[in-house]
């Protein structure tokens, strides 16, 4: 079992939770993420190890269906049945130069500690973080101290630059060089920003396909990259954003819609 040590709200629908795992806190590298089940009927979902320290690993999560809820209405004292990690190849950590780095909505935490791994390797790193509104942005103080600069965007205008992290980027690229761009985020803002940086500027996206056991057995995270098939798990999660079938991973993320908004309730959408 894994206790919760720690959970709270970040902001609308986001939460923080910290799990005391010293095993796989002792290993995490920046990038890397973990497979966790609540319970023994629980599903197994992937997210990202966005901090860890000695024993504790620390989670962000948004709520979009019921895993992401039942984990959200957790408390400090319950615990989690399992929790497998570190999974995934940590992110390439090197000196870069002028890096920027982008997360949107429920990418601002994973780019949490690939930026500070990027910074202790002598980067100049501009972080840019979006989102719907000021209420669902989050860390904007961490990245402050991890980053020597930090851009905000968010879709309403109520906090930075009215529009997406892809229009900030946009205007970055007009003033300066630029070396190397991750983003991560839904795929939609990533390929919104290969489609800047194409031909251009070398692109590191993380990509977040349906995954199951998270070790390359059971091609549920399948993705074509450069038109050759790729387990996200095991090959990724990061890859050239410039070389993903972005249509190919969209569609299949949609596969089991009906069946999530069955486990959510909705009588409708389940199957007889
Ligand atoms: C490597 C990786 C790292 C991730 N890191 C984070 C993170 O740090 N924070 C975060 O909030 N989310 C992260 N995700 C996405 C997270 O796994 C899904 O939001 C979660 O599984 C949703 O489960 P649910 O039951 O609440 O929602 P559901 O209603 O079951 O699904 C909602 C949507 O979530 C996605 N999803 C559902 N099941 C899975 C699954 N088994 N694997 C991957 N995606 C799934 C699908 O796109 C689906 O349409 C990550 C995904 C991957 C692959
Ligand atoms: S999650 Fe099963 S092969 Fe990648």
């Amino acid at each position: 079992m894994f206790p919760v040590l720690q959970k709270r709200k970040l902001s609308e629908n986001t939460y923080l939770m910290e799990i005391e795992a010293p095993e796989i806190a002792k290993k995490a590298k920046a990038g890397q993420f973990l497979v966790l089940r609540i319970d023994e009927k629980g599903e197994r979902i992937p997210l990202t190890i966005a901090d860890s320290d000695k024993k504790v690993i620390t989670i962000v999560f948004l709520v979009v269906g019921k895993t992401t809820t039942e984990l959200s209405l957790l408390k400090k004292g319950d615990s989690l049945l399992d929790v497998v990690g570190p999974l995934g190849n940590p992110s390439k950590i090197q000196e870069y130069g002028n890096v920027v780095i982008i997360g949107g909505g429920l990418g601002i935490a994973p780019i949490y500690p690939i930026t500070k791994a990027l910074k202790q390797a002598k980067n100049k790193v501009t972080a840019i973080i979006g989102a719907k509104s000021k209420d669902h942005l989050f860390w904007e103080d961490r990245f402050k101290e991890i980053s020597d600069r930090v851009l905000i965007a968010t879709d309403d205008g109520s906090k930075g630059k009215k529009g997406f992290v892809s229009d900030v980027l946009k205007e970055l690229m007009q003033k300066e060089k630029i070396d190397l761009v991750i983003a991560i985020g839904p795929p939609i803002m990533m390929k919104a920003v290969s489609d800047v940086t194409r031909d251009r500027i070398k692109t590191i996206v993380s990509l977040n396909p349906i995954m199951v056991d998270g070790m390359g057995m059971c091609g549920g995270c399948r993705v074509v990259v450069d038109g050759k098939v790729k387990f996200a798990c095991c090959d990724g999660p990061e890859f050239n954003g410039h070389q993903i079938d972005w249509s190919e991973l969209m569609n299949r993320n949609k596969t089991y819609s009906d069946e999530e908004k069955c486990a959510l309730g909705d009588a409708g959408r389940c199957q007889k």
